[in-house]
């Protein structure tokens, strides 16, 4: 049994172990997993009797299935005392008013710098709403 329990085997079901109905198999165990392991491709494979190259054409076809789960890119921002003496709340402020969450963190060792925020692995010093932005979408592209 796969650690995705049951789910791979009823959305199999439901759609009667078509092959035909590979696509929205694929959709559904996206929508409910957020991802289309490869373990779930071969449970796939063996349900519907068709070969894992099968699927993996389809997947690699279709951008929208990830293979991996995808992970939100979260920036930390410090709000420690020389951040904030320039601006590090303001700066939070306006990120959330973009819809942009930011985690609090009391210090990165980048005080002459600030205000600092790290985004995945990097420190980005003098942080501004656009340079965030720009050093998030670039992780997401990763
Ligand atoms: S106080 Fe913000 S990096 Fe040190």
């Amino acid at each position: 049994m796969s650690h995705h329990g049951d789910g791979i085997a009823e959305i199999c079901t439901h759609h009667r172990d078509e092959p035909s109905a590979l696509i929205e198999i694929l959709h559904d165990v996206q929508a409910r997993f957020g991802h289309v392991s490869d373990e779930a491709a071969r449970e796939i494979a063996a349900r519907l009797n068709i070969t894992r190259a099968d699927i993996h054409g389809v997947r690699s076809f279709y951008h929208d299935f990830t293979t991996v789960p995808t992970e939100p890119v979260r920036i930390k921002l410090c709000r420690a005392e020389a951040c904030q003496a320039v601006g590090s709340e303001q700066l939070a402020t306006a990120l959330e008013a973009r819809g942009i969450e930011t985690e609090t963190v009391y210090c990165l060792g980048n005080c002459a710098l600030g205000p600092a925020a790290m985004i995945q692995q990097r420190l980005i010093g003098r942080a501004s709403v656009d340079s965030l932005e720009r050093a998030r979408a670039e992780a997401l592209d990763d």
